[in-house]
């Protein structure tokens, strides 16, 4: 009997030995919502795996207890998302409601995109990388030192300079630079005005490099659970503050997962279009907020925040799967990202941005999971 534990034991042991090293990213941290109970409490819960989600994540389990709920299913192993061979994929054919690439249409009619996995847009997009320009990042009162060390964080990681051009590439930079769009800045990931070759996601060997990325790169293995087909349906309030969330995985059954401590926080890292659900309505203190249907997400408002998000939303999305607003920084979030008028209660996505980066934005929103994950690590 003995025997047969050890050997038990050393299967097991052997079995996440593998799981670690993985080189397909499967780690042990990385586990279905489904077949996982929640032991502990969190210091930080963050609500969406997707391109910022990941970055505060990884950083926040630098020094505490971190939970990821991601709502799709792991980017790893499948070739259809991490192969440059089949990178128009996701925008030619849109997939259902189970699909990473989850086909929708506005309430105006307009037929798009969004993202449904781990990594959320990272995993899907056009691998495009380009930093924010300077008006930007001032305009959203961000420190520039700690802006260009969390873009450089992430750029260790995810980002690369493309080296293969088409003939059709690299004569459009030659049109380009004839016409006089100059001066020609060569290779660079910053904003500039003229002529240059950008970053992108997809390395030197066609693969590509999601913001889940950062959390096998940097995440402390021991600070933190992701989980998979963890659908969050409502953030629980108590006192004006956030104690947790209630979560549904793929088999339809509901968990609860806790904040452990009064400083500790609910981070809505969801997406412009995820960010979220939670309800519409002026939320009395104590109370909770829910969303009766994932597809009909509309955007948070909370607490004392008394406003139709919804507006916002008209105003700022757009149509080239760019989305951003909803939240916007200076009146639905503080300058710290805080929901105004909530304790415990943060959220830090695309859907803060004030404006348009006038460029590809997920360079600016991994940087920003990393700049804001600083920031609370500094002021805690
Ligand atoms: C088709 C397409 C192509 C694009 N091409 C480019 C490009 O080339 N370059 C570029 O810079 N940008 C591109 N973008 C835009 C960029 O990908 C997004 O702006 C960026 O990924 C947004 O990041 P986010 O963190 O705000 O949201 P997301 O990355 O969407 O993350 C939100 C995450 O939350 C999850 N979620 C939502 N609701 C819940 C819930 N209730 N419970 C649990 N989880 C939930 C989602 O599944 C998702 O993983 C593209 C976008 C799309 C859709
Ligand atoms: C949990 O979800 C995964 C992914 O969809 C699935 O493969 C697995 O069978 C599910 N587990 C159970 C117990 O149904
Ligand atoms: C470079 O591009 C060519 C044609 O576009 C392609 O056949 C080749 O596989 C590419 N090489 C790499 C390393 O991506
Ligand atoms: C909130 O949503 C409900 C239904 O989704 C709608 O009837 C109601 O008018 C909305 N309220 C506000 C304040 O937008
Ligand atoms: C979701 O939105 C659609 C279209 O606006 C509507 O027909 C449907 O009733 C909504 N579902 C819920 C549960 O609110
Ligand atoms: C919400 O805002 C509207 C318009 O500004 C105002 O009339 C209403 O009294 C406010 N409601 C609450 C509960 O603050």
């Amino acid at each position: 009997m003995l025997k047969f534990h050890l050997f038990f034991i050393a299967v097991i042991y052997c079995t996440l030995r593998i799981i670690e090293a993985n080189d397909d990213g499967a780690v042990s941290f990385i586990r279905e919502a489904n077949s996982t109970t929640l032991e502990h409490k969190y210091d930080y819960i963050v609500v969406g795996g997707g391109t910022a989600g990941c970055a505060i994540a990884a950083t926040l389990s630098q020094r505490y207890k971190v939970l990821v709920l991601e709502r799709g299913g792991s980017p790893y192993g499948n070739p259809l998302l991490l192969r440059i061979e089949n990178s128009g994929n996701t925008f030619a054919n849109p997939g259902g409601l189970e699909a990473p690439n989850q086909a929708f249409t506005s309430e105006d009619g307009v037929a798009s995109i969004r993202p449904n996995v781990l990594g959320g847009g990272s995993s899907i997009n056009g691998a495009v990388y380009n930093r924010a320009p300077d008006e930007f990042i001032s305009d959203a009162k961000l420190d520039k030192n700690l802006v260009e060390s969390s873009y450089a964080w992430v750029e260790k990681v995810v980002a690369s300079r493309p080296r293969n051009f088409s003939a059709f590439q690299n004569s459009i930079r030659g049109a380009l630079l004839e016409v006089g769009v100059t001066p020609d800045f060569g290779f660079t990931y910053k904003y500039v005005v003229g002529t240059k070759t950008t970053g992108n996601t997809f390395d030197s060997h066609g693969q590509r490099h999601p913001s889940s990325d950062l959390l096998l790169a940097y995440a402390n293995h021991k600070n933190i659970d992701v989980l998979l087909h963890a659908t969050v349906y409502k953030v629980l309030l108590q006192g004006g503050g956030s104690r947790g969330v209630l979560y549904t995985d793929n088999l339809g059954r509901s968990h609860t997962a806790l904040l452990s401590s009064e400083r500790s926080e609910v981070i809505i890292s969801a997406g412009a279009l995820g960010t979220l659900v939670f309800g519409n309505q002026s939320l009395p203190s104590g109370g909770t907020v829910s969303s009766p249907d994932r597809r009909n997400a509309t955007l948070v408002a909370s607490g004392s925040v008394n406003r139709t998000i919804s507006e916002f939303c008209r105003r700022s999305v757009s149509t080239n799967y760019h989305y951003h607003g909803g939240c916007p920084l200076g009146e639905v979030v503080d300058w710290s990202f805080r929901v105004m008028g909530l304790n415990g209660l943060r959220v830090v996505d695309g859907s803060t941005f004030l404006s348009t980066p006038g460029t590809n934005p997920q360079a600016t929103v991994m940087m920003l999971g990393r700049y804001v994950g600083v920031e609370i690590l500094k002021t805690r």
